[in-house]
């Protein structure tokens, strides 16, 4: 990194930790840096440590954690136009970093779904500290938390899962997604094929988006 990407990265880190960084300063910081080094710079500007091992917790068919590239995540926001009023929900939230670059970029409400305790619990630390108000990180298998999902939510599936698991998910979102859209951004998985899901425009190789399509034959049926 240049010695002004580092300087900036402190500065943001600083800025953050005494809450004075509007969404607007957030993204001028990060996009100032070049993009092949903004996954470096969003780790010093957080102040991440190294994750811990993946535990026992992480049962067969589940993913270890990887951070996603804050390059795909930005995509992701823009093209789902995720705004101050949405909740953004990370299934299989880690460490926190894509919920905490999220609600930075965003102002959005943020909601992790992480299987693994301790890296729920490293996740809550980090939002605290960044003083992220009105967060949510829930411990457990999201294919059995697909309930605490609030309404009209943008989700980012981030490959947790195998695809036996993500089917049950999905299997179980989809009476979710009776009452209000819900967005899905996808992460490096193969292409989901169900009647209640379409695919927005703007996909990449590693990102596609979808919208549930359900929630209209219910208002249609008012
Ligand atoms: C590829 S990582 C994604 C991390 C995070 N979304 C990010 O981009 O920084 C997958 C995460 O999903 C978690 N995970 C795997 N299976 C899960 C499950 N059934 N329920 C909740 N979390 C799960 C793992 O512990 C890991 O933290």
């Amino acid at each position: 990194m240049t010695g002004s990407e580092l300087d900036r990265a402190q500065e943001t880190r600083a800025a953050l930790e005494a809450g004075q960084l509007t969404p607007w300063a957030f993204r001028q910081s990060l996009t100032y840096v070049r993009p092949y080094k903004r996954d470096v710079w969003l780790d010093l500007a957080l102040g991440l440590e190294p994750p811990p091992p993946d535990g026992p917790n992480l049962p067969r068919g589940c993913v270890p954690y990887l951070p996603c590239a804050i390059e795909v995540l930005l995509r992701a926001v823009d093209l789902v136009e995720l705004r101050p009023e949405d909740t953004f929900v990370d299934v299989g939230s880690g460490v926190g970093r894509a919920l905490a670059a999220t609600h930075l970029l965003t102002g959005a409400r943020v909601v992790g779904l992480e299987i693994q305790p301790e890296l729920a619990q490293r996740s809550r630390e980090l939002l605290e500290r960044l003083g992220v108000a009105n967060f949510e990180v829930v411990q457990g298998d999201s294919v059995e938390l697909v309930e605490r999902i609030p309404d009209a939510a943008v989700l980012l599936l981030y490959c947790p899962f195998a695809f036996d698991k993500l089917n049950r998910f999905l299997d179980r979102l989809e009476h979710r997604a009776r009452g209000a859209e819900l967005r899905l951004c996808c992460v490096d998985l193969p292409p989901i094929s169900r009647s209640w899901l379409e695919r927005i425009e703007g996909a990449t190789e590693e990102l596609t988006i979808y919208r549930s399509t359900l929630h209209r034959s219910s208002v249609a049926g008012r």
